[in-house]
């Protein structure tokens, strides 16, 4: 039986356009999603759209259309594009307004107040529209610029509002125990450390219950037993998880992929690793297996945003490197769960170094001798003892290190192989060897050495370069899809195959 993999990116909010904060979340559960399949788990990926609440109605208003009409335009002709932008093999995609996830959402609900977890209640609370969430003393931090003297989101850096209503509330404060042994008995639940961390410190300062339904506005869906309220947008958006999966409507299939691994933004993981456990344990069902909180990407020391006018958008930075860079550099230049901070001068100096010199150099090194000194065949020899073993334990580097989510780790761990080829070649000096009849063998050892390991090496770059490292595979003589290659094995591979010519793969960048 393969392994089942469900991993999930957040679903996004439609008010405004991605930029390259969302597109790294994007691309990291796509790697880990292909890494997956490319074992041969039964995988499934699924991203999609948060399109209810305020803030998409006010934005909508703003620009003088409805909800709904704004949120299709933002869908297709920014949120579906990125992913194909990016190269992003996503097997499913939910937009909240989708019928499915109202459905579900229903259903969900009704089960709930069945089990006795809803109640009706006065409520008074200070929220951010820009969180879409309640805030507590401790989230605000004194304002500045025309907010000072008062406090604001940290986040947003705005004032709150203050929302006085009666609502439907879930009894959160109930699960505080339950959630506390559920981070104690699965310590790999919430990672990384320092997330688990802040999240078992929040839930063991109490739990208060939470209000879950909104009447002063109607972008939602409603509650099924009261439809002059809607559901709090983030509570019905979690659901996505399982409304996408055949909860309540196809039992198979939501066997079959539940339970999931989140990949979410460390500000998000909160609602992902108290709330979302919290629901699922109410209504009976499987726990997630990991929630996954990322570090963000940095502008001047702060979180990258659209409302702070510090976005970049993906498209700046593909136009200029190629997706393939983009993937690259965003999945080994931070530490997964690290924040990081993007500059152009680190992006293009990686680029050269690491891609066009390190890996597209030797690539096209390699084949260029193979055809020079072997007819285009890749010698059917043993290769060298010290490179098969560097390999095999680049395999088993990269694989623990996608099991423990160090993305990073792993693409470090299929450069290592470049790097050393790259130190075995001028080593080897293979143009020194071809002078001399007598070396013949030892020629052919070192080239069939180079193949075996390049091919690895695009073997295990598959998930993160897709493209690329498919133009490399077919160079180095590698029969079919590099995706199809099993990635656990291979270490196996042996080029014997005839050599073609390796296209630029990551042609020279003058910077502007
Ligand atoms: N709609 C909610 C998620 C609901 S999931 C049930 C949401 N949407 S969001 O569009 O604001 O953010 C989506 C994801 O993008 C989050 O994981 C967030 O952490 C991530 N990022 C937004 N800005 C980011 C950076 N600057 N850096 C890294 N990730 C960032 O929250």
């Amino acid at each position: 039986m393969p392994e089942r993999f469900t991993v999930t990116t957040p679903i996004y909010y439609v008010n405004d356009v991605p930029h390259i904060g969302h597109a790294y979340n994007e691309v990291a559960t796509d790697v880990l999603a292909r890494w997956h399949r490319q074992r041969g788990d039964d995988t499934w990926m699924l991203t999609g759209t948060d399109e209810h609440g305020q803030k998409i109605m006010r934005t909508a208003a703003a620009n003088g259309v409805s909800p709904q009409e704004w949120t299709d335009r933002l869908v297709e002709t920014a949120w579906i594009p990125q992913l194909e932008l990016l190269d992003i093999a996503n097997d499913d995609f939910i937009r909240t307004t989708d019928e499915r996830h109202k459905v579900g959402v229903r259903i969900f609900l009704e089960r709930l107040k069945e089990a006795g977890y809803i109640y009706h209640g006065e409520f008074e609370g200070h929220y951010c529209v820009g969180c879409e969430e309640y805030k507590t003393p401790g989230d605000l931090v004194p304002g500045t610029g025309e907010f000072e003297g008062q406090q604001v989101c940290a986040i947003h850096s705005r004032p709150l509002e203050t929302v006085r209503e009666a609502n439907y509330f879930f009894k959160l404060s109930e699960f505080g125990d339950r959630l506390l042994a559920l981070y104690d008995e699965r310590p790999d639940y919430v990672q990384p450390e320092h997330v688990r961390n802040e999240v078992r410190q929040f839930v063991k300062q109490g739990l208060t219950d939470l209000s879950i339904s909104r009447n002063t506005f109607d972008w939602g869906i409603k509650v099924p037993w009261d439809e002059t309220h809607v559901v709090y947008v983030w509570f019905e958006a979690l659901l996505n998880y399982i409304t996408a999966n055949g909860y309540g409507v196809d039992e198979e299939r939501f066997a079959r992929r539940w339970p999931a691994t989140h990949i979410v933004g460390k500000d998000i993981a909160r609602f992902h690793a108290v709330i979302w456990p919290a629901m699922q344990m109410a209504a009976g069902i499987e726990i997630s297996d990991h929630v996954f909180g990322h570090g963000w990407l940095l502008v001047g020391g702060e979180k990258m945003s659209k409302s702070k006018a510090t976005g970049i958008e993906p498209k700046q930075i593909t136009e200029v490197f190629g997706v393939d860079a983009f993937r690259y550099y965003f999945m080994s230049a931070i530490a997964f769960g690290s924040d990081g901070s993007f500059s152009w001068e680190d992006l293009d100096a990686r680029y050269h170094s690491e891609l066009a010199n390190g890996l597209g150099n030797l690539a096209s090194r390699v084949i260029a001798m193979v055809h020079k000194y072997c007819d285009g065949v890749v010698p059917d020899v043993e290769i060298d003892a010290d490179i098969a073993t560097l390999v095999t334990d680049a395999v088993a580097r990269a694989e623990s290190a996608i099991d423990a989510f160090q993305i990073h780790d792993g693409v470090d761990a299929a450069m290592s192989i470049v790097e050393r080829l790259n130190g075995y070649i001028t080593e080897q000096a293979p143009w020194v060897l071809a002078k001399d009849v007598a070396q013949r063998e030892r020629l052919a050892a070192v080239l069939a050495s180079n193949v075996h390991g390049i091919g690895a090496a695009a073997i295990m770059l598959a998930p993160v370069m897709p493209g690329s490292a498919q133009k490399l595979w077919t160079a180095v003589g590698g029969e079919g899809e590099v995706a199809a290659q099993p990635i656990q094995r291979a270490h196996e591979w042996r080029g014997t195959g005839r050599v073609t010519t390796v296209p630029p793969l990551f042609p020279r960048v003058e910077q502007a």
